[in-house]
């Protein structure tokens, strides 16, 4: 069954109850999603992850819905801790599926280590001679990764360049390495490390770090969507979001908040398919430095002809579906099923679409009613659900607690009470 990822009442069932919608409405089996009842991970596989466990952390997932990305629909998880991130890309990619949903595309996944010789007497020559030795650096850089090659992938180009500092001229070698499904981290990594002794011989200097970079900008992910003008409420908001996001392109200041927005969206999916989160946050952040040097939106929006917003984003996304937590967390293979994707570009793909989404949404917030009042009415609906609200009930705390603007668990308490008690 193609997926379906609008689900109207998906927010008002339980979470076992969304767990099963869920599966359905992806077209995996019901028992697909479990690993989420207890968080997926155990104790004993947690020891094997990293080094001195005390325990596990435990962290909400949650599911968006109402994607649409190249046509097919698609329920996406979320892992975050930050109240409205999950309703606002929902509500963004509601809005967005008016005019068909996202549209994504990405460049092939490509990755590049570095290796940095110094005490180079001609760098200028040495870059030559080592640009001479492509091929055979190129095929030891293979040799590494037999497997990887099999499947497509591999070393594909060498770079040279020479960067200089205020005393010192460092040649810098880039192996330029099709990582496949793969983040690719190890890969490269090893890589590096391999041909490091020859790229010393052959520059005439001494090899120091070999290490991917992650400012990945070979390896890009970009989504687009139409928002219409009528859902936003006309020409006049749609014109607001333009300038809110026009902002973040000429202010550093405001752009950090900007992609911080971005961030929200594509940091929660990350996370939820046990992907490096530092490593795009990493790669996004090098990306939003323009050519002038000055760090920018991510994001662009403007009008096209008919009067609605169009959205478009770009950036660096080195995730994976193959290595890493990925692969051994039950609760990142159970988010992987219900996003049904089956290369890591398709999963970069909606990751892009969801970091539009948030930064839509995030702008749309700011430019017409503020941020604080979606805030307020989810932090509100957590309290009454807290204090034992029922799904009828909590229409009315959720209101009574804003309008007297006391969003406390105390406060609930007595509003619940009162509407028992009179029975309403
Ligand atoms: C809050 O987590 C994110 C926002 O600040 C993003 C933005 O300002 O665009 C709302």
């Amino acid at each position: 069954m193609a997926a379906q990822s609008r689900i109207p009442g998906f927010r008002d069932e339980s979470p076992s109850g969304r767990r099963a919608l869920a599966a359905e409405c992806a077209g995996v089996p019901s028992d697909a999603l479990e690993a989420w009842e207890s968080g997926g991970l155990g104790l004993e596989q947690a020891d094997h992850m990293i080094e001195n466990v005390v325990g596990t952390f435990g962290m909400p997932i949650g599911v968006a819905t109402n994607f649409t990305v190249n046509g097919s629909d698609v329920l996406v998880p979320m892992v975050t801790e930050e109240p409205s991130v999950v309703a606002a890309a929902s509500n963004a990619a509601r809005i967005a599926r008016e005019r068909g949903g996202f549209r994504t595309s990405s460049s092939a996944p490509i990755m590049q280590a570095q290796v940095q010789v110094l005490d180079v007497a001609d760098p200028d020559g040495a870059r030559v001679r080592l640009l001479e030795a492509a091929e055979e650096l190129i095929l030891l850089a293979n040799d590494q990764d037999p497997k990887l090659v099999s499947l497509g992938g591999g070393a594909l180009d060498l770079k040279v360049r020479t960067v200089e500092g205020r005393n010192d001229r460092y040649v810098v070698v880039h192996l330029v390495v099709d990582v496949r499904d793969a983040m690719g981290a190890n890969a490269v990594n090893t890589m590096a490390e391999a041909v490091a002794d020859r790229v010393g011989q052959i520059a005439g200097g001494r090899v120091l770090l070999r290490i991917l970079t992650n400012k990945a900008d070979m390896r890009l992910a970009r989504a687009r969507a139409v928002f219409s003008a009528e859902a936003l409420g006309g020409a006049e908001v749609v014109g607001d979001l333009v300038h809110a996001a026009k902002l973040a392109e000429i202010d550093p200041y405001r752009a950090a908040t900007h992609n911080k927005g971005i961030m929200n969206g594509v940091t929660a999916v990350v996370l939820a398919t046990g992907n490096d989160t530092r490593a795009v946050e990493a790669g996004a952040h090098s990306h939003a430095v323009g050519a002038r040097g000055q760090y920018t939106a991510l994001s662009h929006f403007e009008v096209d002809r008919d009067g609605d917003l169009v959205g478009t984003l770009e950036l660096p996304m080195p995730v994976g579906l193959v290595g890493g937590a990925t692969t051994v967390h039950a609760a990142a293979q159970a988010a992987v099923r219900m996003l049904g994707v089956g290369s890591a570009s398709g999963l970069a793909e909606i990751i892009t679409a969801v970091g539009l989404a948030q930064n839509f949404a995030a702008l749309r917030a700011l430019a017409t009613e503020g941020i604080q009042r979606g805030h307020m009415s989810l932090h509100a609906r957590n309290i009454a659900i807290s204090v034992g609200a029922t799904a009828e009930e909590i229409p009315e705390v959720v209101g009574r607690l804003i309008a007297d603007r006391a969003i406390r668990t105390d406060r609930a308490e007595q509003v619940l009470a009162d509407i028992r008690s009179s029975g309403s």
